[in-house]
Order: structure tokens, then sequence, then C-alpha cells
């Protein structure tokens, strides 16, 4: 694990450095002097190469003259007036990767005084402290025959910064954060057979120590509270379901007692059941649980970092398989609410389990608003790709608060609509809903519209689809290749911003 530490600004005799560049090759007053020192090394380098000081743009110098360094990284944070908290996080992400490619254990990283930078000293060295520590996550667990030159060799960043205090403060909940995104990327990364609906439940027991509280209801208890919907996909499965509640109490001063809500759906493994999915990438489906994985994150950074608010994180845990017991396309089953579900495709699992998680969530657990996460269609990856998630919200003041968050924390939401005409392809001949329309046209709003027949009239409830930017293919700045815990910062952005500022 890559630790961090604050230091007081000087110049380190060896080892790793990382210094900040604006736009357009423009050095702050710490690097003018230095490239002074060392003879116009730095400005030649730039000028030798096509290193701009663009953002999250890299520049390694090995081993410049005049000095005992083993290599100095040059990291581009674009114009400073717009060098906010995720350019900087993305600027140290960038230099961690650049260290990679050396021996160092040890680097330090020295965010230059830039004319106009946008975000203050103390908060800036937090937030590169933060990006690094984002970047530096791996998962090895199932690499046995790792070469040591395949392991990152830094073990030490030491961000320089004139208020070490007020830095090592406020990046004390940033740290809480960052456990709360490794927990997640751990969850989403474990394969189905050691992840299942039990050993998930087990891992968010192991949250009681940060003063969680934790329900587990088991196949029992989730029969007798009625949730026909979501035992209807368990049912196939020789893993039995979990129900989880992780509370977080943090404000019990509030004047408004009623928590806000986030709901996971937590397939643990979709093979689509019976409406079984070709062959092609289902190994990619050991990931369907990220949406809980997000809850159970954000709860674990919430607790971390004591926030002074009621959340309350709830996660249906299951898994999809074909099999003798496995429901049929076809089925009726009876959900939680006791609406009727026609079940035309099993592989349209997603939605009965949140039908019940939110159902309970609003019958047990008086909410003020619930918010569910899922990837729940592979439509939404049509649409938006892999750079935004899909937002679907009765609320307009809710849906603004949660696209607010995920622009601040650079997990971006797209709202997409909502309407009666659309609810209208899910009225069964049968049973009071099915849980596909007919054909594939608006695939993820329909998805959006089935939750929403379990939404009662006056909860505020947003729905974000993250099927897309669930993992990444190759490393980004802040994140390396694989899961990527959307939505953890996210929620934590959120009640940070709506429910803890006021
Ligand atoms: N888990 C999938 C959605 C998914 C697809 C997630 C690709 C990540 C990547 C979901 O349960 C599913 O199978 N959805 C179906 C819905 C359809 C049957 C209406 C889909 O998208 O094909
Ligand atoms: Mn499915
Ligand atoms: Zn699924």
């Amino acid at each position: 694990m890559l630790k961090i530490t604050f230091v007081p600004p000087s110049l380190p005799a060896q080892g790793a450095l990382a210094l900040t560049v604006a736009t357009g090759r423009k050095l702050g007053s710490f690097g003018v002097k230095f490239d002074r020192k060392l003879g116009g090394v730095i400005s030649r380098a730039m000028a030798g190469s096509s290193f701009k000081g663009d953002k999250a743009q890299t520049l390694s110098i090995v081993t410049p003259a005049k000095t005992r360094l083993a290599r100095l990284v040059l990291v581009g944070i674009g114009k400073p007036k717009e060098a906010g908290e995720g350019i900087l996080q993305q600027a140290s992400g960038a230099a961690i990767a650049a260290f990679c490619g050396g021996k160092d254990t040890k680097a330090f990283f020295v965010v230059d005084e830039h004319e106009g930078l946008r975000l203050p000293g103390a908060e800036a060295a937090a937030h590169v402290a933060f990006g690094a520590r984002l970047r530096s996550y791996r998962f090895d667990k199932y690499r046995t025959k790792l070469k040591p030159d395949q392991k990152p060799t830094l073990k030490t960043l030491a961000v320089a910064s004139k208020e070490t205090a007020a830095a090592r403060r406020v990046y004390a909940a940033l740290d809480k954060v960052a456990d709360g995104v490794f927990l997640a990327r751990d969850l989403v990364s474990e394969p189905a057979n050691v992840l299942y609906p039990e050993t998930m439940a087990a891992r968010c027991a192991s949250l009681k120590g940060t003063g969680l509280k934790v329900e587990i209801l088991d196949e029992k208890q989730i029969s007798k509270l009625g949730m026909g919907a979501l035992l209807g996909v368990a049912q196939g499965s020789a893993r039995p379901p979990r129900l989880v509640t992780l509370s977080w109490h943090g404000d019990p001063a509030a004047k408004d007692k009623r928590p806000i809500v986030f709901v996971g759906k937590g397939v643990t493994f979709d093979t689509g059941g019976i409406s079984l999915k070709p062959p092609g990438g289902m190994e990619e489906m050991t990931t369907d649980m990220a949406g809980a994985a997000a809850v159970i994150g954000a709860m674990a950074a919430l607790a971390g970092r004591k926030a002074k608010a009621n959340v309350i994180g709830v996660v249906g845990l299951v898994e999809n398989m074909p099999g003798g017991r496995a429901q049929r396309p076809g089925d009726i089953i009876a959900s939680m609410s006791g609406q009727t579900i026609e079940v035309i495709n099993t592989d349209a699992e997603g939605r009965l389990v949140l039908a019940d998680a939110v159902w309970y969530a609003q019958a047990k657990l008086n909410p003020r608003c619930v918010i569910d996460i899922a990837t729940l269609t592979g439509a939404v990856v049509i649409a938006l790709g892999h750079e935004y998630a899909g937002l679907f919200s009765n609320d307009d003041i809710l849906a603004k608060q949660l696209y607010e968050a995920g622009e601040a924390v650079e997990e971006p939401l797209w709202r997409f609509p909502m309407k009666d005409a659309f609810d209208k392809s899910l009225d069964s001949s049968l049973a009071d809903v099915k849980n596909v329309a007919s054909g594939r046209d608006a695939g993820s709003i329909m998805g959006a519209q089935f939750i929403k027949r379990f939404v009662k009239k006056g909860t505020p409830w947003a729905h974000l689809d993250i099927a897309g930017v669930r993992s990444v293919s190759k490393d980004k700045p802040t994140c390396p290749k694989g899961a990527s815990a959307f939505g953890v910062r996210l929620f934590d952005r959120f009640v940070k911003e709506v429910y803890e500022s006021k």
C-alpha cells in the first residue's frame, strides 16, 4: 500500500521528484529557480519533446544533470485557473504511473506556485495525495507468479506543502473515501466463485467495527417479507440470497431524522438465467454487483470519515443461474409491494431485485429519498458508452443534486427522460406489470420505468445505470484498468454537499 506523507517544501537530494507545469510549458516560481540551478535542463527537455503541460501529461527526465535525482517527472495541470481538485488528482495519478517505470521507493510531489492556481495550498496538496492513492490501487491477490519487476517499487509519496497540518487534516477525510473506493474495487474484482451472496454479506458484516450497523437477512427472513421478485431471481442458484442493510447514524440531532437511502443491485453473477446470455464476454458478469459494491463502499467512506448525516445502504444479493429450479420466462411472481410481475425475460433480473429492495427501503426505513444504483442495462452502454452513467429520476431537484455531485468528482451522469407513455409498454396482459417491454426500444428507460412502478408517490427517487462505467478498459489517471468503484465518490459528495453543508 502506498504511504502518503506531507512535508514542508524542500528539494529532495535524491530519489524521484514530480513537479507541476502549466499549459504552455509554464513553470511555476519553484520550477523557474530549479531549472536555472540545473542549467536549463528542464526547459530543454520540454522544448525537445511534445510535453506542453496539458492536463495529466507527463515527461520523465531520467538522472537529470547536476542533481542526484533518479528521475524528475514533469506533470501537466493545464490552465492554472482551471486546475481544481479533479485536475490535481489526475496530475498526481499520472505521476504515480510515471514513477512506476523506475525503481524508487520514495517520491516527492511539488505543486508549484502557479499564478492564479484554482485550489489553495493545503487543499491542493490533499487532492494530490488523494489522486495518487486512487491510482495506486492493485488487485494482485490471485497472481502467484508476479516477478519483482512487475510490482511497483514505490512505497512512499511525500507531498510538499507549506501547511502540512492543514493538508493532513483535509486528506484524513479523503483517505477514508479512498478506503471506500478500494473496498468497492476489491468487491467488483473478486470472481463469483469467491464472492457470492453469503460471502459478500460477510464482507459487509466485517464493517461493523467502523461504527456501521449491519443487518443481514437470510432467505427465510427475505421470504417472510414477501420479496417474491428478489427470490425469483435467486431460486435457480445453489447460493442462497441475502439482503443487507448498512446504517450510519452520524447526525443524531438532525431536525429531519429521515435517512437518505442508497439501494444497490448485487447480482454476484448474471448468466441471464433460463434466458441464457451468449458465452462471449459472459465472464464480465462477475461485475454485476457493482451497484451494491458502490453502496457498500460509500457507506464505509461515510462511516470512516464520520459524516454528519443519517444514511442507510441496502443491497440485494443474489446469483442469477439457470437450472432445474430456476424461474422460467412466463412465470408470474408476487413482489413485496403486492404487485404481480410477469417475468418475460429472466435476464432482466436486476430490476426484479431492485423492485423489492426499493420497496423495502420505503416500507421499512422512512427515507427522505431513495437512490438506486445498478449495472442494469446493456442499452445504457450503447447510449452513453463508458463516459457517463445514466440518471433517471422523478424529482428535478434530486436529479440536479446528483448531477452536480457527479460533475464535482468526475463521475459524470447524463439524465434520460421518463414518461407515462413509456410506462404503458410494461403493462402485462396476465399480471400487473411485465419485466420487459416487447422489442428493444428505449431499453434503459424501460428498466427505469419498471423500477418506478415500485416507487411510492411522494418519494423522491433516482436510478443510476452504471453498466458502462463499472470498470475501465485501460488505465486512467486516477483509476488503473479494472473496477472503477463508480458511485462511491459521487454518493459521498452528494451527502456532503446536500446534507452536511447545511
Ligand atoms: N447485467 C445486465 C446488464 C449489463 C450488460 C451490465 C452489459 C453490464 C454490461 C442485465 O441484467 C441485463 O442482462 N440486462 C438485459 C436487459 C434486457 C433483457 C431487457 C440487457 O441489457 O440485455
Ligand atoms: Mn441480466
Ligand atoms: Zn444483470
